[in-house]
């Protein structure tokens, strides 16, 4: 059996599907992996470090991805652009593809890995299971990413909008820096995690917030009764700080908007502005993608794939959650991969399979 690893095209995209780390697992399970030149240069990863780990080096995408059984990637395919830079083209019919594929935004995209046969797998859809914390890519990815806002941001005071993963990392880096940090979140369940990290929560507390929690432990959006109440409650809680982080994000749909262009103007000049939700469209109606603005002396930081930016941590944490994936289906005997679709951390995840789109979610919606 064989694994490909490709370098990342995008652009800003510094992390890698594969560490030493887990090349080494898969090596030590029989399987040969092939890493592209220099895929690890952004993570502080050399070809040679891949090399001691037992990986093969290939000099480009094709040489990468011939004979593979499956393809390891941080980031969906690009395909909208011709010849070299077209990532599809290094995929070929038959080869299972493993990596972030935002599927329920890019839902065109599932028939296009179908039509090519690529039996394709979206990590982000790992149900959020405990038997499946250690596949969990949104967690890890936005954990680091709370981590880096505040960073990003330090000062004393801060206020965290939306205290899932991310939130709730971003709290806990912020009171260890010693910062006074309140935070909300529509999702009751919330309160307990906040408090239990020595911060303050404020939330709309009403009828429809008892009902703001889907099955899968996500937010739903609110309505905008519900949405002018919190509005109010955001207002009031701003102007009094120092550091916003926005986190809020609902699966497969635009990120709320919770500040405005007047809440913004109502902070002290110096203050900060994180929006983790830019790449979603943003919390803060002002927060630009891959930008830091300053709108009357507020910094509103728009920077596009937090957890790129802390590449090294990042790949590795990426690298395991794939490897503990992967491997209870790799087969050292017979030497190839077969995925137990019994296993709902295999059927929460499959896009694709045998030139067809078979995921619920993509084949119920729209
Ligand atoms: P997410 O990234 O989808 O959203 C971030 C946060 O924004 C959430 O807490 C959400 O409630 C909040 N939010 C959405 N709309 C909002 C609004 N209008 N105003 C304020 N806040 C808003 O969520 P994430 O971080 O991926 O967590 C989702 C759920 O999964 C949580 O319930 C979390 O506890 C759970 N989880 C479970 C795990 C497990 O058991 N394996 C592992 C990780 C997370």
């Amino acid at each position: 059996m064989k694994i490909a690893v490709l370098k990342e095209r995008r652009t800003g995209e510094r992390r890698v599907a594969a560490t030493p780390e887990t090349v080494k697992k898969f090596v030590g399970l029989g399987v040969e992996v092939v890493v592209e030149a220099d895929a690890g240069a952004g993570a502080y990863i050399s070809d040679a470090d891949y090399q001691q780990s037992g990986a093969a080096i290939a000099s480009d995408a094709a040489g990468t991805r011939d004979g593979a059984d499956v393809i390891l990637k941080v980031r969906r395919p690009i395909m909208d652009e011709a010849d070299r830079n077209n990532e599809l083209a290094y995929m070929k019919s038959g080869q299972v593809l493993i990596a972030m594929l935002n599927p329920l935004i890019r839902r065109a995209d599932c028939e296009v890995y179908a039509e090519a046969g690529i039996d394709a797998f979206a990590m982000e859809l790992m149900p959020r299971i405990t038997r499946a914390q250690s596949m969990d890519v949104l967690s890890s990815q936005a954990n680091l990413a709370g981590y880096k806002s505040v960073l990003d941001a330090t000062e004393e005071f801060g206020f965290v909008m939306g205290a899932g993963v991310a939130g709730l990392q971003a709290i806990a880096t912020a009171r260890r820096l010693g910062a006074v940090v309140s935070a909300t979140d529509v999702r009751p369940a919330a309160k307990e995690q906040v408090e239990s990290l020595g911060a303050k929560f404020v939330m709309v507390d009403d009828e429809e917030s008892a009902q703001a929690e889907t099955e899968a432990g996500y937010a739903k959006q609110m309505s905008e009764e519900y949405q002018k109440k919190q509005a109010a409650l955001i207002s009031e809680t701003i102007s009094k700080q120092d550091i916003v982080i926005c986190t809020a994000l609902i699966p497969g749909q635009a990120a709320p908007v919770l500040v405005d262009e007047t809440m913004v103007a109502s902070m002290k000049p110096g203050s900060v502005i994180v929006d983790l939700a830019v790449e979603n469209g943003g919390n803060c109606a002002l927060s630009e993608m891959g930008a830091v603005k300053e709108v009357k002396g507020i910094k509103i930081i728009g920077h596009a794939n937090f957890p790129a930016r802390v590449a090294a941590d990042a790949s590795e944490l990426y690298a395991r959650n794939l490897f503990n994936f992967l491997s209870p289906h790799i087969d050292s005997e017979n030497g190839g991969v077969s995925f137990n679709f019994e296993d709902e951390t295999v059927s929460g995840v499959c896009l694709t399979k045998d030139g067809a789109v078979i995921h619920p979610m993509l084949c119920t919606k729209g």
